[in-house]
C-alpha cells in the first residue's frame, strides 16, 4: 500500500466518490459539508465543535462506514510481522490501519541488517533532569518512526518507580510525579513534532512533506509489578491514586499525547481495560483526552463493559498473520459486533471509539502520506550524538573517595598516574542495553555499540585488561592500578528465561547487586588491603536503585550508570578521566537497606496494596536517612548556592510563584549543576492518615556550563494550583490558603549545608 494507491482510493472509488467530494474538499471546504459538528459524538470525544477541518474529515469517513468497518477501527492488530503491529486497512474508504512500534529506548524496530538508535533507559535520561534533551531524543525516535515506516511508537513509560525491584523501573522516569510527568511531556512534545512546520530553534530543521508520529503513554495506571502483572490487583485509595500514580498521565494529557495505553493489572477491582473510573471518569471526561486508548497487548479486556469504561481499541496478540482482525481479536472484533446485535453495547460508544481514532488519523497525516521505508538513515550521527550526550548527562557519580571533598576525590584519574588499569565483570565488556522485553531497541551494526570495557581501553593510554569473572582468580588484577567493576543485572527477556535478573515480566529479587558483582568487590577489597594504592572503582548498571551498604566504605568510587545505551563505554571513560565533569541526580532514592522502603509484593497475591508514601516522601516522614537521597549526584567541582528570592511573598491560589537563587562555582572545573525546588507542608490542616509530605518536588532547572567563580542566576516558577491536594469528602482539588516552606537546594536533602529555606503565602 503507497501513498497513490490511498489518494486512488480516496479520489476514485473511496470515500470522496461516495459522498461527492474532491479529495481536496474534504478537508477545507467545511461550509459545504452536510454535518452538524457538534453532535454528541464530537462531544463525546472531546473534539472541537466548531467547523473543524479535521473533525469535519474524520465524521464524514465515519458517517460513510459501516457498524462493521467502526468495529474493525477498534480492533486491531491483524498480524505481527517481526516485532510490528498493524492493523488492517479499510481499503474500500482508504483508510490505513495504525501501524504500531514499541519504545521507550529507542525505536524497537530492528532487522539482521539494520537497526536503530539505541538511548540510555528512561531512568537514566531522568536523571539527566534535561527536558530540552529528551525533546530532542523524541523527536529523534519520531525520525526513525518515519524512515522505518510506522506510526505510533509505544513510548512514553511513565508509570511511577515506587519501588526500585519492579522490573520496568529502567523504563520509566524514576519515583517523582512531577519529574515523570515533565520528562514524559518533553519526550511526547518532541515525539509528537509537527514535520511539515519548520522549527525556528533550529536552523537544521528540514521541511518534510510526511506524517506525524504519535507517542502512546502507558501503562495506565498503576503498572508497577511485573511477576503478577496480568492478575494483580492494585489496591488505592482516592488520595494516593490521584495525587501519586495518576499526577505524571494528566500532564502527557496536557502535552498533548495521541495515545494511551490501558495497562494489565486491575486497580480497584476491575481490570484497567475496563476501568470506568480510570479511562471514562478521569481520564476522558475529567482531563479532557481526545486521543483514544489502546490496550496492552492482549490484556484482559471485556465485551461488554470496555467500551462504556473507554476502551477504543483491543489490541491482541498475534504470531501469526490473519486474514482479518476479526479472527485475532479476543473481545472486540467479532465478539464486540455480536454484542452490538444482540443490545448489549450501546452503539453510540462505538461512534465515539471511531471518531477517536478517526480522527487521530486525519489530524497525523495518515490519510494523505503513506510510510516511506528508509531504514539505512536510522542511527544518525545526531541521533548518535544525543545518545552520547544523555549518557553522559544521566550517569550519576554517588562516591567519590572517602569524604565529600575535593582534596580526597579519587576520580576523574589521572592517566599520568596508572599504567594498567583492570575492567571486571560478566558485562566488562558485552552489550547489556537494559532488558529484552517490549523495550528492547537494537542497534545491529557491532562496531556503533561502546562497551565499558572498550570505552576505557580507546581512552586510556597504558594498559587495559578486561575480566568477565575474576573472584576466585585474583591474580588477574592483582597488578592493575585501579580496578573498574562493573556491576550489573542479567537482561530478563520476553520468554521469561531463568538466567534474567531484570527486566518485562522480571522484578528484582533483591536490592543487592548479583553475587557474582559482589564476589569481585570482595575480591579487589581484599587485594586493597594488601595494596592500599589499588583504586576500587564500582560502576552500576541497573534500572533502579542498588543497596551498597556492605561494601561502599572499602571501595574508592561508585557511578551509577544505568544501561546507558549505546555510547556507554565512550560517556563512562569521559568520566573517570575527567573529559566530562558528571552532572546526572538520581531520579530514585538510594535506601541503605531495603528495609526502609515499603513492602514489596510480587508473590501471586490477588491484592496489592499501594502506599501513598514511598521514595523521598516516605524517608522525610519517617525521619529515614537514605544512602543516597533523590536528586543526588557529585560533580568534580562544587557549588554553593544563595540568595535565594521569592518574588512576591504572597501568591493567589491560581497564582504563579518566581523564585530565584544565585549558583557559584567555588570548584577547580566548569560544570552543570541541577537545582531542585521543593515546597513544604508542615502549616496543612489536612489530618486524615496520610496528612500532607514534608515536601514534595515542584520546580527543577539545570545551570549548564558554571565556570570556575562564576555564578548564575537561576529562575524557576511554581505553578500554585500544582500544590493542591484531593479533598475526598469535596471531590475536588484544593489549595490550602496558608504559609507555605520553600527549599531550593542540590537535592532533596534537607541537611545538605546548599539547602537554602524561604518561605511564601498562598490566599
Ligand atoms: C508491554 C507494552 C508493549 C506491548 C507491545 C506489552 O507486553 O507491556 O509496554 O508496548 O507489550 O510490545
Amino acid at each position: 500500500m503507497n501513498l497513490n494507491h490511498w489518494l486512488s482510493l480516496a479520489a476514485g472509488g473511496g470515500l470522496a466518490a461516495l459522498l461527492g467530494l474532491s479529495a481536496a474538499s474534504c478537508s477545507s471546504d467545511t461550509n459545504n459539508l452536510p454535518i452538524d459538528t457538534c453532535d454528541p459524538t464530537v462531544r463525546a470525544a472531546n473534539l472541537p465543535c466548531e467547523g473543524d477541518a479535521e473533525v469535519d474529515r474524520a465524521l464524514l469517513l465515519l458517517r460513510a462506514m459501516s457498524l462493521e468497518e467502526k468495529v474493525q477501527q477498534m480492533s486491531g492488530p491483524a498480524y505481527n510481522p517481526n516485532n510490528m503491529f498493524d492493523q488492517e486497512t479499510n481499503e474500500r474508504l482508504g483508510v490505513p490501519g495504525f501501524l504500531y512500534m514499541d519504545g521507550p529506548r529507542g525505536v524497537r524496530w530492528y532487522n539482521s541488517d539494520y537497526g536503530t538508535t539505541v538511548y540510555p533507559v528512561a531512568a537514566a535520561r531522568a536523571s539527566t533532569w534535561n527536558l530540552a534533551l529528551e525533546e530532542k531524543i523524541g523527536k529523534a525516535c519520531a525520525k526513525e518512526m518515519r524512515y522505518v515506516g510506522r506510526h505510533i511508537l509505544l513510548a512514553p513509560t511513565v508509570n511511577q518507580v515506587s519501588h526500585p525491584r519492579w522490573g520496568r523501573a529502567q523504563e520509566s522516569y524514576g519515583e517523582d510525579s512531577y519529574l515523570l510527568g515533565e520528562m514524559g511531556a518533553a519526550f511526547i512534545e518532541g515525539a509528537q513534532y509537527d514535520p511539515t512546520v519548520a522549527d525556528p530553534n533550529d536552523p537544521n530543521t528540514e521541511v518534510e512533506d510526511t506524517y506525524r508520529v504519535q507517542a502512546c503513554v502507558k501503562h495506565v495506571a498503576a503498572n508497577n509489578i511485573e511477576d503478577t502483572r496480568i492478575h494483580v490487583n492494585a489496591v488505592l485509595d482516592e488520595r494516593t491514586l490521584r495525587e501519586v500514580y495518576l499526577p505524571h498521565f494528566k500532564r502527557a494529557v496536557e502535552a498533548g499525547v495521541s495515545c494511551a495505553m490501558a495497562a494489565y493489572n486491575r486497580v480497584n477491582g476491575d481490570y484497567a481495560c475496563y476501568s470506568q473510573p480510570i479511562l471514562r471518569d478521569i481520564l476522558k471526561d475529567e482531563w479532557g483526552f481526545k486521543g483514544y486508548v489502546i490496550s496492552d497487548w492482549f490484556a484482559k479486556g471485556n465485551t461488554i463493559s470496555s467500551p462504556p469504561a473507554g476502551l477504543d481499541i483491543e489490541l491482541p496478540f498475534s504470531s501469526g498473520s490473519f486474514p482479518s482482525i476479526f479472527e485475532s481479536a479476543y473481545f472486540y472484533g467479532q465478539s464486540l459486533l455480536t454484542a452490538l446485535g444482540n443490545g448489549l453495547v450501546d452503539e453510540d460508544l462505538i461512534d465515539e471509539a471511531a471518531l477517536r481514532i478517526l480522527y487521530a488519523k486525519v489530524h497525523n497525516g495518515l490519510l494523505d502520506h503513506a510510510p516511506g521505508w528508509t531504514p539505512w538513515l536510522t542511527k544518525s550521527e545526531d541521533a548518535q550524538e544525543l545518545a552520547l550526550q544523555s549518557a553522559r548527562e544521566g550517569m550519576v557519580l554517588l562516591k567519590n573517595g572517602p569524604a565529600r571533598a575535593l582534596e580526597d576525590d579519587v576520580l576523574p584519574l589521572d592517566m599520568d598516574e596508572i599504567n594498567k588499569i583492570a575492567v571486571v565483570g560478566k558485562f566488562a565488556n558485552s552489550e547489556n542495553m537494559g532488558d529484552k522485553g517490549s523495550s528492547d531497541a537494537k542497534v545491529v551494526d557491532g562496531e556503533l555499540v561502546i562497551t565499558p570495557f572498550e570505552g576505557i581501553r580507546d581512552a586510556f593510554s597504558g594498559e587495559t585488561k578486561s575480566y568477565t569473572e575474576v573472584a576466585g582468580n585474583e591474580d588477574k588484577i592483582g597488578a592493575a592500578d585501579v580496578v573498574v567493576i562493573i556491576g550489573a543485572y542479567f537482561y530478563a527477556d520476553l520468554a521469561r528465561s531463568s538466567s534474567g535478573e531484570e527486566g518485562e515480566w522480571k522484578d528484582r529479587e533483591s536490592l543487592e547487586l548479583p553475587q557474582r558483582d559482589l564476589d569481585n568487590i570482595a575480591a579487589a577489597i581484599a587485594l586493597k588491603a594488601q595494596n592500599p594504592d589499588l583504586k576500587i572503582i564500582v560502576v552500576a548498571k541497573a534500572g533502579g536503585a542498588i543497596v551498597v551498604e556492605d561494601w561502599i566504605d572499602d571501595v574508592d568510587g561508585l557511578l551509577m550508570a544505568w544501561y546507558a545505551g549505546m555510547k556507554e563505554g565512550t560517556a563512562l571513560a569521559e568520566i573517570l578521566f575527567g573529559d566530562v565533569n558528571p552532572s546526572g541526580k538520581t531520579c530514585q532514592t538510594f535506601p541503605v537497606s531495603e528495609d526502609d522502603l515499603p513492602l514489596f509484593d510480587n508473590t501471586n497475591k490477588e491484592d496489592v496494596e499501594y502506599d501513598y508514601y514511598h521514595g523521598y516522601r516516605l524517608m522525610d516522614r519517617e525521619g529515614i536517612a537514605p544512602q543516597y537521597p533523590f536528586g543526588f549526584g557529585l560533580s568534580y567541582t562544587t557549588f554553593d548556592y544563595a540568595n535565594l528570592a521569592v518574588a512576591e511573598s504572597t501568591v493567589a491560589k491560581d497564582g504563579t510563584l518566581t523564585v530565584s537563587v544565585d549558583v557559584t562555582n567555588s570548584g577547580p572545573v566548569t560544570g552543570s549543576e541541577v537545582v531542585q525546588l521543593y515546597v513544604g507542608f508542615a502549616n496543612t490542616s489536612v489530618d486524615d492518615k496520610w496528612g500532607r509530605p514534608v515536601k514534595t518536588l515542584e520546580a527543577f532547572a539545570r545551570a549548564e556550563d558554571i565556570a570556575p567563580g562564576e555564578t548564575k542566576t537561576v529562575t524557576m516558577t511554581v505553578d500554585v494550583s500544582h500544590l493542591a491536594y484531593w479533598n475526598v469528602s469535596a471531590q475536588a482539588w484544593q489549595v490550602e490558603a496558608m504559609d507555605y516552606e520553600l527549599f531550593v537546594g542540590p537535592s532533596a536533602d534537607g541537611n545538605d549545608p546548599n539547602m537554602l529555606t524561604g518561605s511564601f503565602t498562598v490566599n
